[in-house]
């Protein structure tokens, strides 16, 4: 089937179909991705949890990315192929994230993702502007673990709350197409996602009423060793092979099967 487009991931926003979105770091795994319908594969910068090892996603670098998303470009072809943009490697100026945007997309992406709220906006615009679309991901930013005091539920009180939904609409404003609300309270990633009219929401740890979905691949597949977070499943559980796991999550998100309550906050 046709490869997916921007243009294409508006439509499915404006017809209410949800956008399936997945990591996937490899070759063989886009591949695989590709032929069990996800619409989206995300370059994570969680390789650096699940592939490298480490604790946080701060040492992944700018070569580190490049080269994984040259593996997964190499892999598929209908897939929207979003690769994120490492620490350190945007928030300086606008000229910072052009220059390792352009770098990014050489490599294969079609987007980049950047975490930030209202405070990215202006490079989130000048991105834009000059041919980069861009995802933007707020709540739980991992790159801000250290000033986040950990991986903890964001937009919990009612100023922090104000502040997500004053962020979407900015990020909005700017251009991005596209927003990850990572670790917040599902009625509220509902209340922004119904505030905005461009913009499609993808939740993770964002209850059902994003527009669509997203999970680190290794979580679905139950093969990262650390603690599941509650957003996350193993889709492997009852399923005989990767490729039903990967499809179940596909037409579960499709469903709004998933994620369930008991995957939300
Ligand atoms: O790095 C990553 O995999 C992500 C998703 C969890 C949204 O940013
Ligand atoms: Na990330």
């Amino acid at each position: 089937s046709k490869p997916v487009t921007l243009f294409e991931l508006g439509k499915m926003r404006a017809e209410g179909r949800k956008i399936v979105m997945l990591t996937g770091y490899d070759a063989s795994f886009a591949a695989l991705l590709e032929r069990c319908g996800v619409d989206v594969i995300l370059i994570g910068d969680s390789l650096g949890n699940v592939l490298q090892g480490q604790k946080t996603t701060l040492p992944v670098t700018m070569e580190h990315m490049i080269y994984h998303t040259e593996c997964v470009a190499r892999g598929c072809t209908r897939p929207f192929i979003v690769t994120d943009m490492p620490f350190g490697s945007y928030a300086e100026s606008p000229s910072q994230a052009m220059r390792n945007a352009a770098r990014l997309m050489a490599a294969g992406a079609h987007m980049v993702k950047l975490e930030g709220g209202a405070f990215m906006a202006e490079t989130v615009r000048f991105l834009v502007e000059r041919g980069v679309p861009v995802c933007a991901h707020i709540g739980l930013t991992p790159q801000a673990v250290h000033q986040l005091g950990g991986y903890r539920v964001q937009g919990r009180s009612d100023e922090s709350a104000a502040t997500l939904k004053a962020d979407a609409l900015a990020l909005e404003q700017a251009g991005a197409a596209l927003m990850v609300m990572e670790m917040v309270p599902a009625t509220l990633a509902a209340e922004v996602t119904a505030s905005l009219t461009t913009m499609a929401t993808i939740g993770i740890g964002g209850g059902v009423d994003c527009h669509g979905q997203v999970l680190v691949l290794h979580d679905l597949i139950g093969v990262f060793p650390g603690k599941r977070p509650r957003f996350a499943r193993n889709f492997m559980e009852g399923a005989t092979s990767i490729d039903e796991a990967v499809t179940r999550y596909v037409t579960d998100v499709r469903e709004c099967r998933f994620p369930g309550p008991e995957h939300s906050y």
